[in-house]
């Protein structure tokens, strides 16, 4: 029987996570299919109900429903349940299983790049749901201070709560760093700016955006132009979906230039 899967967001209209999959799902020669389904809220508890009855194998979750997701689901992964955060759903002995693989994405991610996070300071944009991930990422890097700013500071504040850790500076004030995050949402759009001082900043820093399409965010391009070392979230984007794919198949599938080229739009 052919197995589905299915990514859920809202927007979803955007997401690559089907071309990945369904381009993994033939290498390996599984018969399964994956397709990415725009979700209401209201929704969710019918979909979690397909899950259990098998007529649906796996689902992938993006924003809003990362959080939300959780009260539907039986077991979190420690990686979910310290998160707060789930983005890979599967059933494993008649229990709903919540996992995160964010968190293993970004790492991985940062990790090929060769950037030496190690006694770094860094200084996170955003707060949104995939800021947790990022964080316990960076710990397990053994990163020395995590600084975050967000445009919304109670929502700043509510992560410090979570991570008593970090340290909680005002939108726009930038501090001293050594790798700088856009976890924000801010360059989506061509025309969106993130207005720092980048000629000032940027010399000898990593400048790291989680959006990885547009491919050079307007953060990044200016970064790059003063002297940063740059990189993209496709790397993140990419190890998440290999991870996920590991717990529904049991495969990993192999990551190569023909797998990064798919993403280039
Ligand atoms: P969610 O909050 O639902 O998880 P997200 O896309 O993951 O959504 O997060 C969006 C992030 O981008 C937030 O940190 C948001 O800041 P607020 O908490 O203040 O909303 C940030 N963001 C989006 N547009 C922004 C803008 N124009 N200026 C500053 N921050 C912005």
């Amino acid at each position: 029987m052919k197995k589905k899967f299915l990514v859920i967001g809202n927007p979803i209209e955007h997401s690559l996570s089907p071309k990945l999959h369904n381009y993994w799902i033939e290498k390996n020669n599984l018969e399964a299919s994956y397709d990415k389904k725009l979700l209401e809220e209201y929704e969710i508890q019918k979909l979690i109900l397909d899950l259990r009855e098998e007529k649906i194998h796996g689902l992938n979750v993006t924003v809003p429903f990362k959080k939300t997701i959780i009260p539907f689901l039986d077991i979190l992964s420690d990686e979910a349940r310290n998160s707060q955060s789930v983005n890979t759903i599967y059933k494993d002995k008649d229990k709903i299983i919540g996992d995160n693989t964010d968190i293993e994405g970004f790492k991985t991610g940062l990790e090929t790049t060769n950037y030496v996070v190690k006694d770094k300071v860094a200084l996170i944009l955003g707060a949104g749901g995939v800021v947790p991930s990022i964080i316990i990422a960076l710990n397990k890097m053994q990163i020395s201070q995590v600084y975050l700013s967000n445009r919304t500071e109670s929502k700043a504040l509510e992560l410090k709560n979570f991570f008593p850790e970090i340290e909680v500076v005002g939108w726009g004030k930038i501090v001293n760093f050594d790798i700088i995050i856009n976890a924000t949402s801010i360059g989506l759009n061509e025309n969106d700016k993130i207005n720092i001082n980048y000629k000032n900043i940027s010399q000898n820093k990593f400048f790291y955006d989680v959006i990885y399409n547009p491919k050079e965010t307007h953060f990044l391009k200016k970064a790059k132009e003063f002297g940063a070392q740059v990189e993209n979230g496709k790397m993140m984007f990419i190890y998440q979906a290999q991870r996920a794919f590991f717990k529904w198949h049991n495969i990993l599938p192999v990551i190569d230039d023909e797998t990064s080229n798919l993403l280039d739009i």
